[in-house]
């Protein structure tokens, strides 16, 4: 265990901001992680795992702790399901395509979400109709209190709609270090009801899909509509998509004939916030090296050396506007540090 000083936060927040860490340790086993979070000469810390939800407004001055620990495993195994185990700092798309050549099912509709296997289940990723809360099992966490290991079952989670225990009253209270996934075997269950799977695979001419062919489908639209991070720097989605009454949503369609909606209970709808922050007129509009990206209003971008604050400022006006137009607040989903 290694404890650097001054070291710039680039390469590991996956809006490429480039902002500078005091200090900064990359942990591989928990016990190297209770020690550090021990250090009593360092009160100020910043857990960091794949970067990929936070948006870097300022230098940290504390010690980033880099969440790196490896390793999947099968802990049992049924006729028709299993459970796997996979440590908080595996990269989350490998994982899905370890999960994929092991013919286990389940996540396959999350492929090529970024981030790491420990940050997914802090807002419940999801896409094309599956959210993470569908195959897990349970998580072990470290208590930032009490240095000790403590055990998350499904229910304990509170898992809603990018939203969890760990978002809520257990926020920055625990750090998550591994996750147990029940996935299934031989009969899968597969999520094809989102339109864009049913054509995408119409295009590669499969009737009878298999969890490699719907991964292969999802990695294909969201290749077409997402930026990847390598390329561009963002961090997918910015915003959470709003969820608003049914009586407002039908005095919105008088004006807004088109206007999109998905339903959420007898008297809400969810809108799409990047259909609203295109009608805004803000899809594809570039200042400098930030701005939205071209095929997907929800997602901001940097192109090469904007500051946080610039990304930040963009946010703020996108919400304004939006605020102005149709009278929808709309909300970060990622953390602004
Ligand atoms: N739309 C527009 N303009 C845009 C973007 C979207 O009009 O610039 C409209 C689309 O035409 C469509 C609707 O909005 O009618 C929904 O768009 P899409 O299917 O692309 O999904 P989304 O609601 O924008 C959500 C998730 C994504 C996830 C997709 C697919 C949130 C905040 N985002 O996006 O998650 O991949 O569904 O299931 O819920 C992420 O969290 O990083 C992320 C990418």
């Amino acid at each position: 265990m290694h404890i650097q000083n001054n070291i710039s936060l680039k390469p590991y927040n996956t809006f490429g901001i480039d902002v500078t860490a005091k200090h900064f340790v990359s942990v591989s086993n928990i016990e190297d992680l209770k020690q550090v979070l021990s250090l009593k000469e360092y009160p100020n810390k910043l857990i960091l795992g794949g970067g990929s939800n936070m948006l870097l407004t300022k230098d940290f001055i504390g010690l980033v702790i880099h969440i790196n620990l490896k390793g999947v495993k099968i802990i049992s195994e049924e006729h028709d399901s299993v459970i796997v185990k996979a440590n908080a700092g595996e990269n989350w798309h490998e994982f899905v395509l370890w999960c994929i050549k092991n013919d286990f099912g389940g996540i396959e509709n999350l492929s090529l979400i970024p981030g790491n296997v420990g940050t997914a289940p802090i807002q419940n990723i999801g896409a094309y109709g599956v959210e993470l809360k569908d195959t897990f099992e349970s998580c072990e966490a470290i208590s930032l209190d009490t240095k000790s290991m403590q055990s998350f079952s499904k229910s304990d989670c509170n898992f809603d709609y990018r939203n969890s225990i760990f978002k809520q009253e257990a926020k920055g209270k625990y750090i998550i270090t591994s996750v147990n996934f029940k996935l299934s075997k031989n009969n899968h269950n597969l999520s094809i009801k989102y339109g864009a799977i049913t054509s995408q695979l119409k295009i590669m001419e499969v009737s009878k899909p298999t969890i490699q062919d719907i991964s292969k489908a999802v990695i294909s639209i969201r290749e077409s509509k997402l930026p990847n991070p390598k390329e561009i720097g963002n961090s997918g989605s910015f915003f959470k998509n709003p969820v608003i009454s049914k009586k407002y949503f039908n005095s919105l369609i008088e004006n807004f004939k088109d206007i999109p909606s998905y339903p959420v209970s007898e008297s809400e709808v969810k809108v799409p916030a990047g259909w609203l922050i295109e009608k805004a007129g803000f899809k594809g509009k570039r200042f400098g090296d930030y701005g939205i990206h071209k095929n997907q209003a929800l997602v901001l971008v940097n192109y090469g050396n904007a500051k946080g604050n610039d990304i930040l400022k963009l946010s703020k006006l996108i919400q304004k506007t939006v605020h102005r137009l149709f009278g929808i607040s709309i909300e970060a989903e990622v953390n602004i540090l």
